[in-house]
């Protein structure tokens, strides 16, 4: 098949890209570098550089390369910046999206894998989480991605837009080749790495105090590679489905002490941490963490690698590139 990647050049995406071109897959990839990185775009996928909010460029992108999918992983994904520039994540991910669609349509491309998050759920009211828990917008990020979910399926609906919408819950970890390389990097295991590795002085723990084991907040924390491979089976799904949205993530929570402590065995190394407040604005729930089971049903697929894979990887790729994508290795 003929997929076009949104976000290529990105962290999820270059590595959905590369799973996808190992697949067997052609792979045209978008994305505008604005948070990308030309040096994380598999040499084999056809690079195409546009931006979303251009409609012209992207209705040239589709009539040029004719793609039979879209898998859309491009988007601003930060949940605090989102608050402060509202209207950037609008016309990003919301305007971005319309044009997409149209330009789908137009081009009779039906198959659209969607980047969603676990976000939707809001706080969760209760864990695992399951598909069926009604979206709450906390913040715009969260409502672009809620937003988003709700095109689709009314696109779904109307125009046969055979649709996945994938919930990841907390992608972590590297391929051999390409890893995680945000600017400015909110994620805790690249964080904690970058502490390990003396590039930051210290790890804040935000908030001792929650009603978990140790205090700190649960995650589910996912192989990026597994996650990758979800996108494909996603993809094969949508012969027999034509709209599903499901949780993408291992079903077991670990706690932000216990990937400290994956930090330290993995790296082998010292790695200070403050224990600082909880973050403002009372958003951060103490356990959240999905039941996959919807998804281990539909995609046959089931998340393998353990936290110490996640760490491990993302630790290897970071020595093999100390300063990111700016030193260009591959
Ligand atoms: N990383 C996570 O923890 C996480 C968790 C849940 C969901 N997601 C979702 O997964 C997707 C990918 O996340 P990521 O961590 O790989 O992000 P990323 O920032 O590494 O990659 C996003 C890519 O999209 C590109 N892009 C953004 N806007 C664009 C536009 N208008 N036109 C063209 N390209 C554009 C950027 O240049 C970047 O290369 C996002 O939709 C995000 O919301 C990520």
């Amino acid at each position: 098949m003929k997929v076009l990647v949104t976000g290529a050049a990105g962290y999820i995406g270059s590595i959905t890209t590369e799973a996808l071109l190992r697949a067997g897959h052609q792979v045209v990839a978008l994305d505008n570098l604005d948070l990308g990185h030309r040096a994380a775009v598999h040499e084999s996928a056809t690079f195409v550089r546009a931006d979303l909010r251009d409609r012209d460029a992207l209705l040239a992108a589709f009539a040029a390369h004719r793609p039979d999918a879209v898998l859309h992983f491009a988007a601003y994904a930060l949940v605090g910046e989102s608050m402060q520039r509202p209207a950037a994540y609008f016309a990003n991910n919301i305007a971005g999206a319309c044009n997409l669609f149209d330009a789908m349509l137009a081009h009779d491309c039906r198959r659209f894998v969607f980047s969603s998050s676990c976000t939707v759920y809001g706080q969760p009211q209760q864990v695992p989480v399951t598909e069926d828990l009604p979206r709450v917008a906390l913040n715009p990020y969260g409502a672009s991605k809620i937003m988003v979910e709700e095109m689709a399926e009314w696109h779904a609906r109307l125009s046969g837009l055979r649709t996945a919408i994938l919930r990841y819950f907390n992608p972590a970890g590297a391929s051999a080749r390409y890893g995680e390389d945000h600017a400015p990097e909110t994620h805790l295991i690249p964080l904690a790495l970058a502490v390990a590795e003396g590039r930051l002085p210290q790890l804040t723990v935000f908030g001792t105090d929650y009603p978990t084991p140790d205090g700190t907040c649960i995650r589910d924390y996912i192989h990026v590679v597994d996650l990758a491979e979800a996108h494909i089976r996603a993809l094969e799904a949508l012969d027999a489905h034509e709209l599903f949205a499901v949780n993408l993530g291992t079903g077991s929570g670990t706690s932000v002490l216990e990937v400290i402590e994956s930090v330290r065995r993995v790296a082998g190394r010292a790695l200070p941490v403050e224990y600082g407040p909880r973050r403002p604005g009372g958003a951060d729930s103490a356990i959240t963490y999905a039941d996959p089971s919807l998804a281990n049903e539909l995609l046959h697929w089931r998340a393998s690698r353990t936290l110490d894979d996640m760490v491990a990887s993302a630790w290897a790729w970071r020595q093999r590139h100390p300063r990111g994508y700016d030193d260009g290795a591959q």
